[in-house]
C-alpha cells in the first residue's frame, strides 16, 4: 500500500494551510499567541515577515512531517487491508471487543501533539520527532471492555514478525505497559498522523502512542490488546529495551530521559555572521523542560532562551544568540534540565552495557573563517 492510498479521498490544500490548520487545531498556535513576541512567531508561520526576536525556527522543524519522521522497524512493514483488519481487546476483561477500522473512526477522537523518541536515538540524532496524532484514548476502550479485578498489565501485539537481529523464529513484535500508564488520557490508539491516515511504515491502520515513554512501547500495526494480571514476558520486553549494568543488573526502559539537540548550526558549518542564532529543541516529554544551556569551546554553560513556555509531551524550542568570536574552530554543546531537576549527564555512564538512553550533550563543531 503506498503512503497516499489509504482508501480515503484527500482534499488538496496548500502546505501552509495544512500546517496552520494542524497547528491551530492542536493548540500549538494558541500556545504561541500568548505574548507579543510569540505573536510575531505565529505570524511568521503564516508567511508574514518575522520581526526581531521572533524565532526563526520553521514550523516544519517543530512539527515533523510524515515524510521526515524517523522510522524504526524490527521487521518488514506488514501489508494490512483496512477492510479485513480487526483489533481484538481481550484477556482480563468482561466484554472482549473486536473492532473494525471504521468502528474506531466513528468513535469520539482526540487530537494532540506528542514527541516520540527511539530508545536508541544517539545524542543529536534523528530518532526523535513531534507529530500531531489523532485517535481514541486507550483507557476509554479498556473501560468499555470492562476491566476485571487483578488487571495490571496491557500488552500490545503487532502484526509484524520475522527473523534477524537474533530474534527467535516466529517472534511477533509485542510490548507491554502497566495499566496505570494505559489509563492515562494521553495514551492513544492512533490512526492519524499530522492529519493523514497513518503511513504504512508508521503503523497503518492503528498504532499505540504512549507519550513520554520511549518509542518501543508505541507498538505499530496493532492486532490485539491483551490485559494480564502479571508482567508480560517476551523477546522485545525482556531481551531488548533493557538497561544493562556492569554486573548484569537489568532495568526495563520506560520514561524518556531529558535531552536536547541543535537544529542549527550543523556539524562543520561555516559561520560568517558576527552574531548567530543557535537554535534547537529540548524534551523530557513526561516532564516540562526547565532550563537549556549552551557552552562554547569548553567555557561556562550559558542560559539559552526558551522560545515558548514549555509544555509536557512536546519538545520545547530554544535559541541562543552567539556573539561569534574571531576565526577558528569552535565546539558547541547543549544540555537541558527538566522541572524535576534531572539534567543531561556530561558523559555516558561507563557501566552501561546497552545502547539506550543516550542523552549526553549534543556537540557540534563549527568553523569561523
Ligand atoms: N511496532 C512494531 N509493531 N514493530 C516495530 O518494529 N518499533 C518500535 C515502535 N513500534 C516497532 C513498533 C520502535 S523501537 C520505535 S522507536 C517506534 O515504533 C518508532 O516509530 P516510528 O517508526 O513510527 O517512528
Amino acid at each position: 500500500m503506498n503512503r497516499s492510498d489509504h482508501g480515503k479521498t484527500k482534499t488538496k490544500i496548500g502546505r501552509r494551510e495544512f500546517l496552520f490548520k494542524t497547528l491551530a487545531s492542536s493548540g500549538l498556535v494558541s500556545r504561541y499567541l500568548g505574548s507579543p513576541a510569540s505573536l510575531l512567531f505565529a505570524k511568521s508561520l503564516l508567511g508574514q515577515a518575522p520581526l526581531d526576536n521572533a524565532s526563526s525556527l520553521k514550523t516544519k522543524e517543530l512539527v515533523t512531517s510524515n515524510v521526515d519522521f524517523f522510522i524504526r522497524n524490527h521487521f518488514t512493514t506488514p501489508k494490512i487491508s483496512d477492510e479485513a483488519w480487526r483489533l481484538e481487546i481481550g484477556g482480563l476483561v468482561s466484554k472482549p471487543l473486536k473492532l473494525s477500522y471504521s468502528d474506531l473512526l466513528l468513535m469520539p477522537s482526540v487530537r494532540r501533539p506528542s514527541t516520540l523518541e527511539c530508545a536508541g536515538n544517539a545524542s543529536g540524532g534523528a530518532g526523535v520527532g513531534t507529530a500531531i496524532w489523532s485517535g481514541v484514548p486507550l483507557g476509554e476502550l479498556l473501560q468499555q471492555a470492562g476491566l476485571k479485578p487483578g488487571a495490571a498489565t496491557v500488552v500490545f501485539h503487532g502484526a509484524d514478525s520475522g527473523e534477524g537481529e537474533n530474534v527467535p523464529p516466529g517472534t511477533y513484535f509485542a510490548r507491554s505497559i502497566p495499566l496505570s500508564k494505559a489509563m492515562e488520557p494521553a495514551t492513544l490508539l492512533a490512526y492519524e498522523m499530522n492529519g493523514e491516515p497513518l503511513p504504512a511504515e508508521h503503523g497503518f491502520p492503528l498504532r499505540a502512542l504512549v507519550p513520554g515513554w520511549y518509542g518501543m512501547d508505541s507498538v505499530k500495526w496493532l492486532t490485539r490488546i491483551e490485559v494480564l494480571d502479571q508482567p508480560f514476558k517476551g523477546y522485545f520486553q525482556d531481551e531488548k529495551y533493557v538497561a544493562l549494568g556492569a554486573h548484569g543488573e537489568r532495568r526495563p526502559l520506560a520514561v524518556i530521559q531529558v535531552n536536547s539537540k541543535f537544529l542549527r548550526p550543523s556539524e562543520d558549518e561555516e559561520i560568517r555572521a558576527r552574531t548567530y542564532r543557535v537554535e534547537g529543541v529540548a524534551w523530557a516529554v513526561e516532564i516540562k523542560i526547565a532550563r537549556v544551556e549552551v557552552r562554547v569551546g569548553g567555557g561556562a554553560w550559558q542560559p539559552a532562551n526558551l522560545s515558548a513556555s514549555p509544555a509536557a509531551l512536546i519538545w520545547t524550542p530554544w535559541s541562543y544568540e552567539w556573539r561569534v568570536p574571531s576565526s577558528g574552530q569552535y565546539l558547541l554543546e547543549v544540555r537541558a534540565s527538566d522541572e524535576q531537576g534531572r539534567s543531561q549527564p556530561e558523559s555516558r555512564d561507563p557501566d552501561r552495557k546497552d545502547p539506550y538512553e543516550l542523552n549526553t550533550p549534543h556537540r557540534v563543531n563549527v568553523r569561523v573563517p
